[in-house]
């Protein structure tokens, strides 16, 4: 009998510290963590987000090239000044860096322009060619042509902005821009994302009074936003619900948010006009499996953020890339590749694409007349 006794013991132990005991500590940090998410809206659940651009490019990398690699890290946004000829683009290490693309890519030169000291995200020039930042932990700042940097605004309504986002200026020099989240910061976005509560804004500043005006609030993670070429409109990405929606800034509909584009094949980020129709909007991610279990069941984005914070990170990025749409908000065409994630958007330069990313170091360079997206039967 004695024996046995040591036996049974010398299975039980083990077995208890190695997984009864994890098992029961992770159930209860579990159900006593005070972060608690909530139900998405049922105008967004009540849709199938998966659909198919009428033409698809499933090898984004495959013929694209890198632009500036090693000399920008995490290049997010990028704009195009065409009197200069240079991309302005801004750095996760808080650099803006300035791109003259010169052939083959290999030879083009990068010019380290100014520190915010912050995370540039939005960058946009205004008429005088001076460039307005849209700075994750700063603000709206602009950055004049000697290099100053100034704080344009950052808050409103006694809300401080935590991750100014996007930003875009209107021909009449208004700048509209983004506060994705006034409770969570850049580097606890995926909590904002998890929780789903909107904590967002779509804001404008008006350089001649000074003056911030709060135009739409409880957006979920509003993210890139550009002026319609009509300037009658915004076109803003709401990253988390995986739509974009237009906000009237001129006639009779003006003050009203409206349905853009319901069916994105992914996260949407940062959007911009081509000049030819077409806006162009960065994915960070197609939806897996397990987002839209969580996106179902607050439950399952509980265990997600659990995750996130005791593990570190969530795998759950796939099939970044960018899409095209009409000024209708029809998708057109849809690039992307199973390698690429977070892509944040793309600006498009005679034949060129030139996407940026939240993390890699380079702009990705596609051509698109020799890597065009290839016609394909709708299938859902
Ligand atoms: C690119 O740079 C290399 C090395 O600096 C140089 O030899 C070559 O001439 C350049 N090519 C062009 C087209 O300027
Ligand atoms: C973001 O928020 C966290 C937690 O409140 C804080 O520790 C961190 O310093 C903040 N980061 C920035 C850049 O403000």
């Amino acid at each position: 009998m004695p024996h046995s006794k040591t036996t049974a013991l010398s299975w039980h132990f083990p077995l208890f510290f190695t997984l009864i005991l994890p098992i029961a500590a992770a159930f209860i940090l579990f159900w006593l963590d005070p972060f608690q998410p909530v139900h998405f809206p049922d105008d967004a659940m009540s849709r199938s987000i998966v659909t198919t651009a009428p033409a698809l490019n499933e090898q984004m990398r495959r013929g694209s090239e890198a632009l500036a690699e090693g000399l920008v890290e995490g290049p997010e946004d990028l704009v195009y000044d065409a009197a200069e000829g240079v991309i302005y683009t801004g750095c996760k290490d808080g650099w803006i860096k300035r791109v003259t693309v010169k052939e083959p890519v290999a030879n083009s030169t990068v010019e380290s322009f100014v520190r915010t000291g912050g995370r540039p995200l939005g960058v946009a020039l205004d008429r005088n060619g001076e460039l307005i930042v849209a700075d994750a932990d700063k603000g709206l700042i602009k950055v004049t042509r000697e290099k100053k940097l100034e704080l344009l605004t950052d808050e409103s309504e006694g809300l401080k902005f935590r991750i100014t986002d996007g930003v875009d200026i209107a021909d009449d020099g208004t700048i509209y821009f983004t506060d994705a989240s006034y409770k969570y910061n850049l580097s606890e976005f995926m909590f904002d994302i998890l929780e789903g509560n909107p904590y967002g804004r779509l804001l404008s500043y008006n350089p001649s009074t000074a003056h911030t005006a709060l135009l739409a609030s409880r957006l979920y993670f509003p993210n890139g936003v550009v002026v319609s070429p009509d300037q009658q409109s915004l076109i803003f990405c709401e990253t988390v619900l995986m739509r974009c929606r237009k906000y009237y800034i001129k006639g009779p509909k003006r003050g009203t948010t409206e349905k853009f584009v319901d069916d994105m094949p992914g996260f949407p980020d940062n959007i911009r006009y081509d000049g030819d129709g077409h806006y162009w909007i960065g994915l960070g991610s197609a939806p897996t499996y397990v987002w839209e279990l969580g996106r179902r069941y607050p439950i399952v984005r509980k265990a997600m953020a659990m995750m996130v914070k005791y593990v570190g990170r969530l795998n759950m990025e796939k099939n970044g890339g960018v899409v095209a749409v009409d000024l209708e908000g029809n998708l057109i065409a849809h690039y992307y590749d199973s390698a690429f994630s977070f892509i944040t958007g793309g600006i498009k330069i005679g034949n060129h694409l030139y996407c940026g990313s939240v993390h890699y170091p380079f702009i990705i360079r596609l051509d698109l007349s020799k890597s065009p997206a290839i016609p394909t039967t709708k299938h859902v």
